[in-house]
């Protein structure tokens, strides 16, 4: 049971990195270890929607990192996606990582059932907007969303600043002992024979008939 700790911000080791540096260490305190994935600082290309993923089930863009990453997810149980915030939502970069990482994966869903959830990092204000927007992948995808005591979020300027942030840093604590309570009770449910539901073929109704 590992989680991939997602850093979508340009800054490997800046505000974002240290709430999930704090998701991590404890989780290695609940015996679960957990990697960073960072999604670097290069431009990343967005959906082009020409659909070919609907068939294929893998991004026609071939820029790396999306594929790294959708190659990676694989090892991983859980996953936590960070992103500072950028004109009151998640990063461009982000928002085109995610857009291609989770919509070319729909056609075999490898994401459903395994835990997840959204951490951002803001100066001062955006902050609940870029959760929400970060929060509608984890739906989309199936994946169970991991609580915390508040909204998942720290604030800050540099590194120093947000770890003065103490609810901040405690959210981010309560965030990782959750994830580590739903990993440990849905291997349990695994070893005990319960499976992901079977679900239906999906409805797609756009409301022009
Ligand atoms: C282009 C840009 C836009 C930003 N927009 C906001 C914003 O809307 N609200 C806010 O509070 N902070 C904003 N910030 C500040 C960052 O969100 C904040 O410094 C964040 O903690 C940086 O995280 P990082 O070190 O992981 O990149 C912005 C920063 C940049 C570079």
């Amino acid at each position: 049971m590992k989680v991939l700790l997602v850093n979508g911000s340009p800054h490997q080791h800046g505000c974002t990195f240290t709430a999930l540096e704090e998701i991590a260490k404890t989780l290695s305190k609940e015996g679960i270890e957990s990697d960073f994935f960072w999604i670097g600082n290069k431009p990343i290309a967005g959906c082009t929607a020409c659909g070919s993923c609907l068939a294929t089930g893998k991004c026609v863009i071939s820029d790396d990192i999306v594929e790294e990453f959708v190659n990676k997810s694989k090892d991983y149980s859980g996953f936590v996606f960070g992103s500072p915030v950028h004109f009151a939502s998640a990063t461009g970069a982000m928002t085109t990582f995610m857009d291609r990482a989770l919509f070319s994966v729909k056609k075999d869903k490898p994401f459903a059932g395994k835990p997840a959830a959204t951490v951002v990092s803001c100066r001062r204000a955006g902050s609940t907007a870029t959760l929400d927007q970060l929060n509608k992948y984890i739906v989309y995808s199936g994946m169970p969303m991991v609580p915390s005591q508040y909204w998942n979020m720290v604030h800050g300027s540099k590194p120093e600043e947000v770890r003065q942030d103490l609810e901040g840093m405690q959210t981010m604590r309560t965030l990782a002992l959750n994830m580590a309570w739903m990993l440990k009770c849905f291997e349990a449910g695994k070893k005990a024979g319960i499976a992901l539901p079977k679900y239906e073929s999906p409805v797609r109704t756009n409301f022009i008939r």
